[in-house]
């Protein structure tokens, strides 16, 4: 697949690493290019790019900004229309330790809302960025899920096949207003990796039939 990553922080940086490792061509976009050109030449076959019309001949389009930079970001790379955009986004408190929307809409239905056209899929959130960047099996040996949430079918399967190409199990979590469920699950996440003092290297798993 032909891959633009935006975003060279915590989880670009882990993207970037392990979609290029699987094979796939990567593009990497964010706002300092210093920081995209520092990134890019570590792997090889990854590409700095600038975000004007970045996304153009792309398969997916991973969205690795905060959510406050979520809209902006995708704007800022051209022509959506159509395009898989993975949204990883969790909308945080500033103590990461809450959300600041929930409910009755998550981020992925905000961005969908903002950036009408982008087939929208809610992934890779209940990832802490080190177990991205270490990869799919744990310490304990079981491997960790990609939760994946959205409403285009299509969509979805290339999300799973992108996910699962990385060496992660997948689970289906059905449509994109399931993402209410998928970002408190980060949350619930984020409090057992630093509240209640586990780690980054722990993951949400599903178990049974
Ligand atoms: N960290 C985790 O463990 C984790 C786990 C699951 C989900 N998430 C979610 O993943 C997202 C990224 O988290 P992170 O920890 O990687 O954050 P981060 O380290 O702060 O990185 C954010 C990146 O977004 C880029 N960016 C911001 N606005 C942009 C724009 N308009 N255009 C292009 N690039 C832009 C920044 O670029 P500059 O560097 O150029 O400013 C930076 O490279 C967040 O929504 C977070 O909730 C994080």
């Amino acid at each position: 697949m032909k891959v633009l990553v935006i975003g060279a922080g915590n989880m670009g940086s882990a993207f970037v690493k392990q979609i290029s490792a699987a094979g796939h061509e990567v593009s990497v976009a964010a706002r300092d290019a210093t920081k995209v050109a520092a990134l890019a030449a570590q792997y090889p076959g990854v590409k700095a790019v600038l975000p004007a019309s970045a996304a153009d001949g792309k398969d997916v389009v991973v969205l690795a900004t905060g959510y406050a930079d979520a809209v902006s970001a995708l704007q800022s790379v051209g022509n959506l229309q159509g395009k898989v955009v993975v949204d990883i986004t969790n909308p945080l408190t500033a103590d990461y330790m809450g959300l600041t929307l929930g409910h009755s809409t998550s981020a992925s239905e905000e961005i969908a809302k903002a950036v009408p056209g982008a087939l929208l899929v809610k992934a890779f959130n209940t990832l802490f960025a080190q177990v991205l960047a270490q990869g799919a099996t744990l310490a304990d040996g079981n491997k960790a899920t990609v939760f994946y949430a959205g409403d285009s079918d299509a969509a979805k399967q290339t999300v799973k096949a992108l996910a699962e190409s990385l060496g992660f199990a997948t689970t289906d979590a059905g449509g994109l207003k399931n993402a209410r469920y998928l970002e408190p699950l980060a949350g619930l996440n984020i409090y057992l990796g630093y509240g209640a003092g586990r780690g980054t290297g722990i993951a949400p798993t599903w178990i049974g039939a």
